[in-house]
């Protein structure tokens, strides 16, 4: 019988693969198997050290894997062949804090990828990157540096400078963690919407109300671990494991 070729949008976006990470003696990956289906949106949940930021950092060949392999879209990203430069530039990234260059307008951080790494016309460039900021209602501070906003729009402008250029996927690390109560929300209604969109996203949130109204998986680390993983309505909700159970319980009351 012939094998039907599978069709692409079977392949995973990511596909992490028995990865090992150690910093010294610490083993901090300890062979995670992961999958990322187009148009998914995953939510790592885990303790303090558990390994979220190093899967994340590994992901964005921030961290070299010691063990196994990722893949993006079918492609080995973590072969030493591979070039780091243009896989990162497939991929978009939004850290905790830090995520704007204050010496540069809102406008130039939100197409500095568009105009250097991808090279784009800089009347492209400037036309996607007023459509983002207008998209987020701050057309109006395009030409502001960033200290200018509050923490939750220079968060929203940080994750619509990750969308400019269309990536593959998109790495949230723990970004509203640094921000007041009252600007939470707006930055986890813009990933809301992003989902709707549907951008394929791999997050570390504590923000567990988030993560059962707007996961479609859950996945819960442990040491480097996945002890459990599902729809948020299982995991968060009637978890089968003790560590997750206990985790949940310390983080929600
Ligand atoms: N650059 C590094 N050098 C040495 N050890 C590191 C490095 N980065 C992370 N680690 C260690 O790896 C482990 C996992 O850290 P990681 O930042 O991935 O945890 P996390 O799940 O993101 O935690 P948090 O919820 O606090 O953000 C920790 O023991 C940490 O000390
Ligand atoms: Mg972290």
């Amino acid at each position: 019988m012939p094998i039907e070729p599978i069709p692409h949008a079977q392949v995973p976006v990511l596909s992490a693969r028995r990865v090992v990470k150690r910093f010294g003696d610490n083993t901090v990956l300890r062979g995670l198997d992961l999958d990322i289906a187009a148009h998914e949106v995953v939510v790592l949940l885990g303790a303090s050290g558990s390994g979220k930021s190093t899967l994340l950092r590994c992901v964005n060949l921030l961290e070299r894997v010691d063990d196994g392999q990722i893949l993006l879209s079918g492609e080995d990203i973590t072969d030493p062949a591979a070039h780091a430069d243009a896989i990162r530039a497939r991929i978009g990234v939004v850290f905790q804090h830090y995520n704007l260059f204050p010496h540069m307008s809102v406008l130039d951080n939100v197409t500095l990828a568009a105009r250097i790494v991808h090279r784009w016309e800089p009347e492209r460039a400037q036309a996607r990157g007023m459509e983002l900021l207008g998209r987020i209602g701050l057309d109006a501070k395009a030409h502001e540096y960033p200290d200018r906003l509050s923490g939750g729009q220079q968060q929203r402008v940080a994750i619509v400078r990750a969308l400019a250029t269309n990536p593959e996927l998109l790495l949230l690390d723990e970004i509203t963690s640094a921000l007041d109560p009252v600007l939470v929300g707006e930055v986890l209604d813009l990933v809301r919407e992003i989902k709707d969109q549907g951008s394929t996203i791999l997050m570390a949130t504590h923000e567990i109300g988030f993560a059962r109204n707007a996961a479609d998986r859950v996945v819960f680390l442990e040491h480097g671990r996945i002890v459990e993983q599902g729809p948020p309505g299982q995991v968060i909700d009637a978890p089968v494991e003790a560590s997750t159970r206990e985790f949940l319980s310390r983080i929600l009351h």
